[in-house]
């Protein structure tokens, strides 16, 4: 019988060879004629090769953040819109500063629960702002998908799925409102609100609702006046997972400067 002591090379053979660049190194037979190299040169050219996949991976991540904030529908003018940016002087302010950087900063958690939230005041407080850096951190920090409209455009999008040369179907426009981490409508109740256009909004924050995902309404509105406008049924849904109405209830920053 064989001995695997025969089989295998009871030791390997080795030999002096010389690095241009770091001298002289002990080289050691692999089999036949390979060698293996000088040990700094190979264990440089591993670290070089890290150094380039991380670099990648940040490219790669960078350029789908690019994407992300190009389709979220986040305005321009918005997309510079931070919490570092947004000023707090007086309590009400700070207290909605430090809500929307908790919702943003605990999104892992919102998403598990699909929780909501209301933002109401008058124009000018800094709704779109804010809402917009959650938008920005959520897909920066997180890789998540934002997706910004408001009320109008999303109901005018579902409503031209309706024209029989459409090139999308009522369900599939519903459905890319429905798809995102994070749905951000503003504008609520900026036009009259027809039953059509309630229905499509109810549609969208129900099936959203149905796949626990958050949604963010912003509205010029009273908080009573946007509870009528959204209807009982859907701020039941939001309320049911925690969701919440915040209230910007200073002058606008507009006025302020
Ligand atoms: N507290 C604030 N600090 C810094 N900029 C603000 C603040 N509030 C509002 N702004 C800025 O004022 C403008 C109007 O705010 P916006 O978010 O559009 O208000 P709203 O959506 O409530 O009407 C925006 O350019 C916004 O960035
Ligand atoms: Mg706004
Ligand atoms: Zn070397």
């Amino acid at each position: 019988m064989k001995q695997i002591a025969n089989v295998l090379p009871a030791e390997r053979l080795t030999r002096p060879a010389n690095c241009e660049t770091h001298g002289s190194y002990i080289s050691t037979n692999i089999f036949g004629t390979v060698w293996t190299h000088c040990p700094t040169c190979e264990s440089e050219r591993l670290a070089k090769e890290k150094l380039e996949r991380e670099e990648f991976k940040r490219k790669q991540l960078f350029e789908e953040f690019h994407r992300k904030v190009g389709d979220s529908g986040i305005p321009e003018r918005f997309r510079s819109r931070r919490f570092s940016n947004f000023v707090a002087s007086t309590d009400q302010q700070k207290y909605v500063l430090e809500f929307c950087k908790e919702y943003a900063e605990s999104f892992d958690q919102v998403l598990e629960t699909g929780r909501s939230a209301i933002f109401v005041g008058a124009p000018g407080t800094g709704k779109t702002h804010l809402a917009c850096a959650i938008g920005m951190h959520v897909m920066g920090a997180y890789h998540r998908t934002a997706l910004f409209s408001t009320v109008m455009r999303a109901v005018r999008r579902v409503k031209s799925s309706w024209s029989r040369n459409s090139l999308e179907t009522e369900t599939q426009a519903i459905e890319a409102m429905v798809f995102p981490d994070l749905l951000i409508l503003d504008e609520v109740g900026v036009q009259f609100g027809s039953d059509s256009e309630k229905m499509i909004l109810f549609d969208v924050i129900n099936e959203r609702y149905e796949n626990r995902r958050p949604t963010l309404l912003m509205s010029n509105l009273s908080q009573d006046e946007v509870v009528a406008y959204v209807g009982e049924r859907i701020i039941d849904r939001m309320r049911e997972d925690g969701g919440k109405v915040i209230a910007f209830t200073w002058d606008s920053h507009r006025r302020v400067k």
